[in-house]
């Protein structure tokens, strides 16, 4: 199911400074000359599909990729406008490090990104983990989503 995030009344992100400094992270927009090290690390960690999307979105200038280093390692990566307009993911954290606050930091950083171009609202396609959303920013399921923009897709 796809779900939906009203960007209008998306709080500050009052958290994730901190968070990351406390963890020693740094979330930034990736850029070109990292295509190949982000994507790999993105086929090995969560497969082919996504490291697909995040080519599409590693191409588009500027790139329309966030990534979370530390220590110089890439430890978490969103993307924004992948697979369609106005689609937030994927997204993914390396899984020892989960539960820092660097997921919601990278979603933040996506989705006011995706408010700076103008969108009033977000879609988050085809969403995994739920409450993690429902938590994090609010998003909504939107009825009768399944199937998305996803059906049908080849998967071998
Ligand atoms: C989903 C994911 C990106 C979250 O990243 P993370 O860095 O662990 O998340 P955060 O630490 O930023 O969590 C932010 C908040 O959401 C909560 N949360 C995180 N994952 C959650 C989940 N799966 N279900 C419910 N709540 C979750 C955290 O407890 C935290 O709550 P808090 O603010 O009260 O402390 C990460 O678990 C992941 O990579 N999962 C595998 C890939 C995936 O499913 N991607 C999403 C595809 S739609």
């Amino acid at each position: 199911m796809d779900y939906l995030v009203n960007l209008s009344t998306l709080p500050q992100d009052t958290k994730s400074a901190d968070a990351m400094a406390k963890s020693g992270v740094t979330v930034r927009r990736a850029i070109p000359p990292e295509l190949k090290l982000i994507v790999r690390w993105i086929d090995e960690q969560f497969g082919e599909a996504w490291a697909s999307e995040a080519t599409v979105a590693m191409t588009r200038q500027p790139p329309t990729c966030f990534i979370a280093t530390r220590e110089g390692k890439l430890v978490g990566f969103s993307c924004r406008e992948a697979s369609a307009r106005d689609f937030f993911g994927p997204t993914g954290v390396d899984e020892s490090l989960r539960g820092l606050g660097i997921g919601r930091a990278l979603l933040f950083t996506s989705l006011n990104d995706l408010k700076a171009l103008g969108y009033a609202y977000a879609i988050i396609g085809d969403v995994g983990p739920s409450a993690f959303y429902e938590k994090a920013v609010g998003a909504i399921p939107i009825p009768d989503s399944a199937p998305g923009i996803y059906a049908g897709m080849l998967k071998s």
